[in-house]
């Protein structure tokens, strides 16, 4: 990059708090915020899926909810709406809104790989860690432990891998996503006996995997209600007395006097 360009983004990133100057104007060094980037891995994805995907739905938020109110479609979301206005195709009338983000991506690989990998990153991100989840299931006991955990719409089976190492007693888990998610997902050499990836479409599939546990972590934020039901009704022929079924999410705190980054973001 030409010398002066540099300099103006470096110091815009350090307003943020993004690298620090050693001698200003001249040197600049890693702080805590810069080396994510570096050292933790998937954290690029997360920012590059931020970035990308979602600033696109933040450009038409409010063309969408004129257009479509109160709609729960996924094809009417903002982000679906900025998509087909990029394309040039017409807002007017979408042909199947059933088909949302997930749909959308699901040609490209770069773009399936990098929100998988986003998603992998969460379940280690304050906030949005699965040890919220690990900490609190009642499995401490070999007696307590499932032994055949389902996660559904599990990326690329983060959750499972933690559980597994988590808890020994716990045979097997069944991490399920969409086909193109699966594709190229890889199981840990030490998990290759205890851990099966499997494709799985929650929308349109009855459950066929046999669980004693099924998981639906971080799932139902992306879904309206109507969907949200329909991923539920989908997994009932596989329930049976006594399987249980874990839901793991985020609950949304009353606004606070003393965080607004924090309210801002959940919003
Ligand atoms: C917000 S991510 C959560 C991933 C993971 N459970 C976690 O906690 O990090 C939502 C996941 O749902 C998957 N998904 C979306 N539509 C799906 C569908 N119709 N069937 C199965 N999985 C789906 C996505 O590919 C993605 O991995």
């Amino acid at each position: 990059m030409p010398l002066d360009d540099l300099r103006r983004v470096v110091q815009g990133a350090i307003s943020y708090r993004i690298f620090e100057e050693v001698e200003p104007d001249v040197s600049v060094r890693h702080n805590a915020a810069s080396a994510l980037f570096v050292i933790v891995p998937g954290f690029r994805d997360l920012l590059g899926h931020l970035v990308s995907d979602h600033r696109l739905g933040a450009s038409k938020f409010v063309e969408s909810i004129r257009r479509f109110p109160g709609s729960g479609e996924p094809g009417h979301s903002p982000l679906l709406f900025a998509a087909r206005a990029e394309k040039g195709l017409s807002n007017d009338h979408v042909e199947d809104p059933s088909q949302g983000f997930f749909s959308f991506i699901a040609d490209d690989e770069t773009r399936v790989a990098r929100s998988r990998n986003a998603m992998g990153m969460a379940t280690r991100a304050p906030g949005y860690a699965a040890s919220y989840f690990l900490d609190n299931v009642p499995w401490s006991t070999q007696q307590q432990c499932p032994k055949t955990v389902v996660d559904i719409g599990g990326a690329g089976g983060d959750l499972s891998v933690q559980i597994l190492r988590r808890f020994s007693g716990i045979g097997k888990t069944i991490s399920l996503d969409l086909p193109e998610v699966i594709e190229t997902a890889t199981v840990p050499e030490d998990l290759k006996d205890r851990l099966q990836l499997a494709p799985y479409n929650f929308l349109t599939q009855k459950m066929s995997y046999k669980g004693d546990v099924y998981v639906f972590r971080h799932i139902f934020h992306d879904w309206s209600d109507q969907y949200a039901v329909k991923i539920l009704k989908n997994l009932v022929p596989a329930l049976e007395d006594g399987t249980r079924v874990w839901i793991n999410e985020i609950v949304l705190p009353e606004l606070s006097e003393d965080n607004h980054v924090a309210d801002q973001r959940r919003r």
